[in-house]
């Protein structure tokens, strides 16, 4: 009996693996689509703070208020969710940042954030394209 149970549960584990390995596993970017489908006029707008120091500093609050809980203190990213430091996002236009970062991904687990106004947004824009610059002049090693 105890034999047929554990046989059974190992069964049912390995069902419940190959229905949620897929999903869970690191989403990498379709190289060669548009970042989430980001209309090309709204990838071409441009982001009226970009590189100012002042709007990083205010993107950094607002993003430790309203982003870190999921994206990481260090925009690392965790799970599902993606790193927003390194990576492919880096490379990506801020218009479409801004556009995403609006609109969020609700079927994913991104919320919307069109309520912050949209200044603040364009900051938050300027804050995550400041962190790949850290990222490379500081230690990969030291997670801070
Ligand atoms: C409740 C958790 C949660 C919060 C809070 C959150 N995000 Fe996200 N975010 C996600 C998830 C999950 C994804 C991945 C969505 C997908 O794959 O379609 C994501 C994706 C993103 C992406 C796209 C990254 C990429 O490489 O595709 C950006 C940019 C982003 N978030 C910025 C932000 C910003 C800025 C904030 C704060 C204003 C924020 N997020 C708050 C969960 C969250």
């Amino acid at each position: 009996m105890t034999t047929v149970m554990r046989g059974t549960t190992l069964l049912f584990l390995l069902i419940y693996m190959a229905i949620f390995a897929g999903p869970c596993a690191p989403r990498l970017h379709a190289q060669g689509t548009a970042f989430h489908n980001a209309p090309a006029s709204a990838a071409a707008e441009k982001n009226p703070y970009d590189g100012q120091a002042s709007a990083i500093a205010a993107g950094k609050t607002s993003y430790a208020s309203h982003c870190a809980a999921c994206h990481g203190v260090a925009a690392e990213g965790t799970g599902n969710v993606p790193p927003l430091a390194h990576g492919a996002l880096q490379g990506v236009p801020d218009g479409a940042i801004f556009w995403y970062i609006t609109k969020g991904g609700s079927e994913n687990g991104m919320p919307s954030w069109a309520a912050l106004p949209a200044e603040e947004r364009w900051q938050l824009v300027t804050y995550i394209k400041s962190m790949s610059a850290s990222a490379t002049t500081s230690s990969r090693n030291q997670s801070r």
